[in-house]
């Protein structure tokens, strides 16, 4: 299905596109872009899922550093520069860089900056992201910073729900899973205050959406429910389900996570009655929150939506670094 065509003409959009920063073409937190900029990006991925390969990014260094691990996150964003003519360098485990010889991450941020045109990082720390920012005049890309944010992810999840649902406005989202330490649902809801959802957050109670999320709901005057149980009525309700995997890196207490692993599975005789526009999203990985008997599922789209992950970054890389689209 082709996108509906949203705003938007790029030719005449010179302006920064994040602001609040000191280097104004960041894209830290989902929190600093407008919906017009949120629509912008969707509109500028469409263009790329249409024209994958140029040379827009020639003569063009990216680094990407990668603090945790990553398989889409990483490689989505190396395809989206090799895609666009430029080129990568960087690490996948910081081990291998002289921050286990003990240099500070400002003086990573520094020296890379010497090296490339714009960062990509991931990190585990909350606001690494936004710090790095700080300290350099090269455009930052949140790649996701501990439990806080990952806002390309949110772009290429809002890409996903458009392409699928043929809008943003007026669907009920179900986030399943671990809403406390889980990054991408954060972004998400974010990023959905803008198009009037009717939120399902579905977890234990340990793992509870934050306290500051639902105050944000409540703020913008966004109708979402607290479910213990991921019932039936939920999974029918709802336009997009949104399963999320446990962190269990971010538990200091093993016990802890193990109590909770294994509290919400999809499987595929749970979407008999459900509405046929519905279509089931998970960042990715996957541990045993979606039962591998989904995935036939014409319902089931979170390979694709990973897959989409290539042109939401592609949209953001070219947009962070003022590149016109069309090109002139
Ligand atoms: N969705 C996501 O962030 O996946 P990776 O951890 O593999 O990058």
């Amino acid at each position: 299905m082709d996108i509906p065509r949203i705003i938007c003409n790029f030719a005449q959009s010179n302006q920064s596109l994040y602001s609040g920063h000191m280097n104004t073409q960041s894209l830290v937190s989902i929190d600093d872009i407008t919906k017009e900029e949120m629509l912008q990006l969707l509109e500028r991925a469409r263009y790329f899922e249409n024209n994958p390969n140029s040379k827009l990014l020639d003569g063009k260094v990216v680094a990407t550093l990668f603090f945790e691990p990553s398989t889409r996150t990483r490689l989505s964003f190396e395809t989206a520069v090799n895609r666009l003519g430029g080129r990568v360098i960087g690490f996948s485990d910081a081990s291998t860089s002289s921050t286990s010889k003990g240099e500070t991450l400002k003086d990573t941020i520094k020296m890379v900056s010497n090296y490339a045109d714009l960062i990509v990082m991931r990190h585990f720390l909350e606001g690494a992201a936004r710090y790095a920012s700080e300290i350099t005049d090269i455009p930052i890309v949140n790649a996701g910073d501990g439990a806080n944010q990952h806002p390309s992810q949110t772009m290429l999840d809002l890409y996903s729900i458009l392409k699928t649902q043929g809008r943003l406005d007026n669907l009920t989202i179900t986030m399943v899973g671990d809403l406390k330490y889980g990054r991408t649902v954060h972004s998400l809801l974010m990023a959905l205050r803008f198009f009037n959802p009717v939120f399902n957050f579905v977890s234990s109670k340990e793992l509870a959406m934050p306290a500051e999320y639902l105050e944000v709901c409540r703020r913008e005057g966004i109708e979402y429910h607290e479910f213990r149980d991921f019932s039936q009525e939920v999974i029918d309700s709802s336009d997009i389900i949104y399963m999320t995997r446990v962190q269990r890196e971010r538990f200091s207490d093993a016990m802890e996570y193990e109590k909770v692993k294994n509290l919400y599975t999809l499987h595929n005789s749970m979407l008999d009655t459900s509405k046929d526009n519905l279509r089931i999203l998970h960042p990715l990985p996957r541990v045993n929150e979606i039962d591998r008997d989904v995935d036939d599922n014409p319902k089931a789209y979170y390979f694709e939506q990973a897959r989409n992950g290539v042109f939401a970054r592609q949209a953001i890389i070219t947009k962070a670094l003022g590149l016109q689209i069309p090109p002139k």
